[in-house]
Formats: structure tokens, sequence, C-alpha cells
């Protein structure tokens, strides 16, 4: 097949739609007589509602109704009724079931009225009274009780069976490390905030405007909580303003939303406030424990990395997070373990390619902190235990150029030039410090289905229920299908983001490329081929004799390749078949064998400069290069958007975003833009992204393996690597801030 537009820069489709405000979000669609919620947040951590008085604000005019535990409708009974495709194990949270608080911020009443000024007002006006009782948020103080989980979540590996003797060997060792790291609790924050507006359509009918990262996801929730038939309930949600993770689970507004339209049977919106997207999930908290040992030589002897992470009380969130550390290097003796502590905190959520730029942060924390012990270089010593296969499950890789990207990496930066002492660069009251990390993330494909239609006039339609969360995926879509029938990628529309479209995972994961896109690709491909029957079944048919490897489609024609002036048209061909179009719905799924066989991840080198003020505790990231190997690039321009995308976040990760508890009130402190830290353009400096070539044929037919979250991975710790060069403290605790940097961290 001849491509035009796969592998070249596109522009996103999607584009003008969203610079000029047209794109439309959740909570912007609107229904005639359309109602307004607000929700009231829980004032207490734990404990039990004993009055809830809503008189007052049921007498303000405008309100419609206030519902309570107390007043809800009727739902299904059954926990399970309410897991979602991405639920962990447990028994998920239920809005307004009953008078039990189980963490701060939990919904205790919806308000709702003909519009938002009023319901926000009433819901000042909301009195509840509750019985306290002790609270515990703190990680440290409930690590104690730790558990492994006893379900594991589905899609999610446990940590690997431990090999070797770990402990005998790094007692053994001649050099070692051994420390323990931690990062902040982080919120997602994207710039929409979540919101539900559920369109009344008569009948019990309803269609749901969901910010969601699956509308199909959303849709079987409402079936199964609300009691009813999939026909009745169209979810569609054509454009996310970010999600990162918290649109991959339907949220509490979804809920609300459907059942105040389904009791009050006419539309009904509610978006949640800033604050309010803090009463959902979150990175998890962890204490995590690395221990590396060496011989003299820079080989790794023995690795051991313990995590405790928290959890709520209602379910087990897990995340690979340690994973990693057995996985990435060559060594006999491996021992990981990820367990979990209950806090009076909302579930944690899958975040920016959960657990992995946390685990690698101390992994590789504890890569530079041996390699500056053993006296080597930190590129040097991850080659020397580089693993070509992954030991800690003994399968091939589909591919890896971990290698490469290291080279390319380093070249590019200008790594040689470094200085391996701490505090020996510098200019003017800079400290200049360069640091490195790998980063590593699971390339997978998720069975898919997409749906491609031809008409007549040479326009073709592509359509899959999956999500672009800002990702790209319309544009690459488009380029795809484009592709596989020689037209121009004006004449593609891509449908995505609808319940009623063929069946899609979440999006998520970084799996949506290669899953989509081999879904997209299969349709059109059968359409080709359906095109190109029938214009060989023409009367006296220029390509009577052609097979379908010996034409090419181009400009509305098919033609041989060997004479382009033995052609029929498009139009021709249909007319032939007389059909006023070509229609196929095909599935993707990815090779069961290959499964077994293989193990698929993306993987990264990042090389970070910072740059750091000590008299003002100030951290600079100055020029970050991140060499990354994720197979074919479909679009290198929305690919390098999307990795530059992944490395802000891990500046934010290493220096900004951190969700404060305050412990005695059980809730975060810092729930607004203002207070909780992300990066912006003034904190972002010169970001150089390479695409190491990498060939893979494996994880999925079109040699894509994903992009999505490989970007964030290995840059906190890169940073905190550039830290310890620049200022010779090392800093286990992430984010940065000043006060560690000018505090008394351990000096080198
Ligand atoms: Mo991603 S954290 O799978 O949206």
């Amino acid at each position: 097949m001849h491509e035009t537009h796969f592998g070249s820069p596109r522009s996103r489709v999607d584009g003008p739609l969203k610079v000029t405000g047209a794109a439309p979000y959740a909570g912007e669609f609107t229904a005639p007589d359309l109602a307004h919620g607000y929700v009231v947040s829980s004032a207490i951590a734990k404990g039990r509602i004993t009055r809830i008085d809503t008189k007052d604000a049921l007498a303000v005019p405008g309100v419609v109704q206030v519902f309570t535990h107390e007043n809800r409708p009727r739902t299904a009974f059954r926990s399970n009724a309410y897991q979602d495709e991405v639920a962990p194990p447990g028994k998920p949270f239920r809005a307004l079931y009953d008078e039990t608080i189980v963490y701060s911020g939990q919904p205790v009443a919806l308000v709702v009225a003909e519009d938002f000024e009023i319901a926000r007002y009433a819901a000042s006006l909301v009195r509840v009274t509750y019985e306290a009782e002790a609270h515990e948020t703190d990680l440290e103080k409930v690590q104690a009780k730790a558990y492994v989980p006893p379900v594991k979540r589905q899609g999610i590996s446990p940590p690997p069976k431990p090999r070797g003797d770990s402990e005998a060997a790094f007692g053994a060792s001649p050099v070692t490390v051994e420390a323990g790291y931690r990062i902040a609790v982080e919120h997602h924050n994207p710039m929409e905030p979540h919101a539900t507006t559920v369109v009344w359509e008569g009948d019990e009918r309803i269609t749901v405007h969901d910010k969601i990262q699956g509308a199909q996801n959303s849709q079987s929730y409402i079936t199964a909580v609300f009691g009813l038939p999939q026909k009745d309930v169209r979810v569609v949600s054509p454009f996310i303003g970010g999600a990162f993770g918290s649109g991959l689970r339907p949220q509490y507004q979804l809920f609300l939303a459907v059942m105040a339209a389904l009791e009050l049977k006419r539309s009904v919106r509610v978006v949640l406030t800033r604050d309010q997207m803090f009463t959902m999930g979150y990175r998890p908290d962890g204490l995590q424990n690395v221990a590396l040992g060496a011989n003299q030589d820079a080989t790794l002897q023995s690795i051991r990395h313990d995590l405790i992470a928290n959890t709520s009380t209602f379910e087990d969130y897990q995340e690979a997070t340690v994973n990693w550390s057995a996985m990435l290097y060559h060594c006999d003796n491996v021992t990981t373990t990820h367990k979990l502590a209950k806090t009076d905190l909302y579930t944690p959520a899958d975040m920016r390619a959960p657990g992995a730029p946390t685990g690698l942060f101390a992994m590789e924390s504890a890569m530079d902190e041996l390699a500056h012990k053993l006296g080597v270089d930190p590129v040097t010593l991850r080659l020397r235990n580089y693993a070509d296969i992954d030991e800690s499950t003994n399968k091939y890789h589909t591919s890896k150029e971990l290698r490469a990207a290291y080279q390319l990496g380093a070249e590019r930066f200008g790594w040689s030039k470094r200085n391996p002492k701490p505090r020996s660069m510098k200019e003017g009251r800079e400290l200049i410090g360069w640091g490195m990390a790998s980063g590593a993330w699971e390339a997978q494909m998720a069975q898919t289905s997409a749906r491609a239609t031809l008409t007549a006039d040479g326009r073709l339609e592509v359509a899959c229920a999956t999500a672009d969360v800002g990702t790209g995926t319309y544009t690459i879509l488009t380029q795809i299908a484009a592709d596989a029938l020689g037209l121009p990628m004006e004449k593609v529309t891509t449908k995505l983001g609808d319940s009623s479209l063929p069946k899609s995972p979440v999006e998520g994961g970084s799996w949506t490329a290669a899953s989509a896109g081999s879904a997209v690709e299969l349709a059109c491909h059968k359409v080709r081929e359906t095109l190109f029957k029938s214009a060989r079944g023409l009367d006296h048919s220029p390509l009577a004799n052609a097979d379908i490897e010996r034409v090419t489609f181009h400009g509305e024609r098919i033609a041989l390749v060997s004479d382009s002036s033995r052609f029929v048209t498009l139009a021709d061909a249909l007319k032939a078949a007389g059909v006023e179009k070509i229609e196929a719905e095909e599935t993707a799924s990815p090779s069961k064998l290959t499964q077994m066989r293989y193990n698929s991840f993306t993987h990264s080198a990042v090389f970070v400069e910072v740059r750091v003020d000590e008299e003002l505790g100030q951290v600079r990231v100055t020029r970050i290069v991140d060499a990354v190997a994720a197979g074919r690039i479909i679009n290198p321009k929305t690919a390098r958007s999307q990795i530059m995308g992944g490395v802000v976040f891990g500046i934010g990760m290493a220096l900004h975003e951190e969700s404060m508890p305050d412990h005695n009130l059980g809730r975060f402190m810092n729930h607004n833009l203002a207070e909780y830290h992300v990066p912006v353009n003034a904190d972002v400096h010169d970001i150089e992204v390479i695409f190491v070539e990498e060939h893979d044929t494996l994880t999925s037919p079109l040699g894509v393996k994903g992009l999505g979250e490989i970007g964030i991975v290995g840059t906190a710790a890169a940073i905190a690597n550039a830290v310890f060069h620049a200022t010779g403290k090392r800093i286990r605790e992430l984010p940065i801030t000043i006060d560690k940097v000018i505090g008394t961290a351990e000096a080198a």
C-alpha cells in the first residue's frame, strides 16, 4: 500500500474546531428546559450523616429538587453493577447511597435548579449534621497494616515472582546503595472539569454528554446501575479537554446527573467545580524502598524494590510500579513487592503512565546513586547491565531499541562533555547539573472495532467508539484511512467518542493508536477489496485480469500499477456494483501467540540539564533531550507534541505538582490551581524529542507501539539526578521544592 500520509507530519484535523471554540465539551451541550445540578460535598472524612436539612434550599425560588441519601431514587442493589470497565477490585463508591461518609468531599446532596447560580446558592443552604469518627489519611500511620491485595486488578501485572536470592546477593555485593523514595500525591487537573449533560429524549431515553475516555464505559455503567436497556442510553463525548486518566472511570457527576434526569424526566447538567476535582482519583501515595548491590565492575548483583501504596477503604487500587525494576536490567537476584494500606481517602486512579514514573523515579534515582558510588558514568552503568530479554517473565521483547536511545540521546545532548563530579559545572551564580534516566511503558494492543464507509462522491467516513482525549487520534486515524484508499485527508471524516459506534475499550494505556489504528486499517482494506472486485467486474474492465496487489488507489481511481492509463473511477466501480456506498466493519485483535511469547514495551532515554540558584533554591530545567523508541511513528508532528506533553508532566512531577494533605481534616488543602502548581510556559524551556528507529512487526499490524505515556516516564528521575549533579544533594522526595534545595538534604 502506498503511504502518503502515514509517517508524515500532519496538523490536527480537529485543530480549527478547537481553536475557534466550535468543538463542544460535555458541560457545553445544551437542551431545552435544561436543569442544573450542584453538588454538596462532605465536610468530614469519616463518619455518618445524622441529619440533612434541605428545607431552606428547597424554598429558594427556582430550585427543582434536592437529592440526598434519604430521597434518592432506587438504583441497582448489587455492588458489582457499579463496577466499570477499568474498576479495581472492591466495592465501587456509590453517591448518595446511605448516611455513611467514607472520604472528605464525598457528594452528600445534589441541588437541582433552573439555573446554575440558583443551584449553587441553594447548595450553600443545605445543612448537614455529621457524627464524625476518627479517620486516618496518613499512609505512614497505616503502613504497619499493609497487605498484599487478595484480588489482582484486571490488566495489571502484579510484581513478578522473585528470582535468585536478592538478600544474599546484596550482602555479598562490594558496592551497595539503599534508600527510601516518595512522590507527592498528584491530581490530574485537566483544563476541562468533570461534567455531564444528560439530554432527556422522552420515553425513558437519554443522550449523555459525559467527560469520559470511553463512551461505552459510561454507557454500560448507566445501563447496569439504572437498569436501562442499551438502546435507550447513548453516550456522546466527541472532545475531551484533557483527562490524563481521570476520565477512565465514570465519576460521580455522571451518576448524579443521570439519576436526576431520570427522576425529573428532564435534561440535567452537572459540572464539578475545580475544588471538587480534588474529590476523586489521584496518583497514589507510596513509600518506596530500593536496594541495589553491584560488583566493582558495575554489574548489578541484586535488586530489591518494595512499595507500600495507599488505597481507599473500599477498593484495592493497583498499578504496575515496582515491576519495571525487575525487567529493565540484567540481574540474577531480584525481589519486588507491592503492598497496599487503606486510608480514608477516595480510591487512587490511573494517572499519566500509572506506576511507571513513580517506580522508575525510585529505581533510576538509585541507579544514579550507584553510578556515583561506583565512579562510573550513569549511561555506562545502564549499558553494562542492559537486558536483552525481559528477565522478569523470561519473554523476548517484540522490539527494544533502548540501547540506541541511550546512544542517540547522549550524542544529541552532548553527554560526553559532562564532568562527573557534582557541583563541578557552574555559570555565574548558577550550578549546572546534567542527569539522565531510562523510561519504559507498556505497548499494548486491545481488541477494537471500526467501520469504514465509502460513498460515490469519493468521501470516506471511518468510525470507532474510542475517544480522542486531545492526543491526536482523529488525525492519525484520518491519515491511516486516507492512505488505505488513496484519498486526500480532506475527503476523510473520522467519527469518535460515541457509544453507538463500533466497540472499543477506553482510550488509555497508550494503546489507542495501535488498536483503533489497526481496526480502521482493516475496515478500509475490506472496503478496498469490495471496491476492487466491482471495478474488476465492470463490462470490459481495464482491470479485468488484474489482482489487488497490482493496482493503486489514487485520486478516486483504481489503476494498474504497470499502466496508470488503465483505470476505473471510484464512482464507476460503485455504479457497477449497483450501490450508493460500500461499508465494512472489522475487528482488530492482538495476536494471542505473540502475547504468550513476547512482551512489548516502549522505551526512552531522558537527558536533562538543570540550573540551580542555590541561594534562592530555584531549579530551572533548561534543556531536555528525550530519545524515544516506540515503533513506527504515524505522525511525527502530533507524536512530538505527545512526548513534549509527557515531558512537561515530568517537569511537574519533579518540581511542582503536589496535593498537600491535611491529615487533621483528612483532606487535600490546596484544591485549586493557584496552590496546586503545574508547569507554566516559564517553567518549560528547550525540549528536544528524538524518535529512534525501531522495527516492530509483532505489537500491532501497523508496527505502531503507542506514545501517549512514555514521555513522562523517566523525566522526573532524570531531573532529580540532574539536581544531584548540580548541587551534590540527593532529594528523594518529589517535588523538589525550594525548601528541599536549600535545606539539609544529604550532600555528596
Ligand atoms: Mo491513561 S492514565 O490510561 O488515561
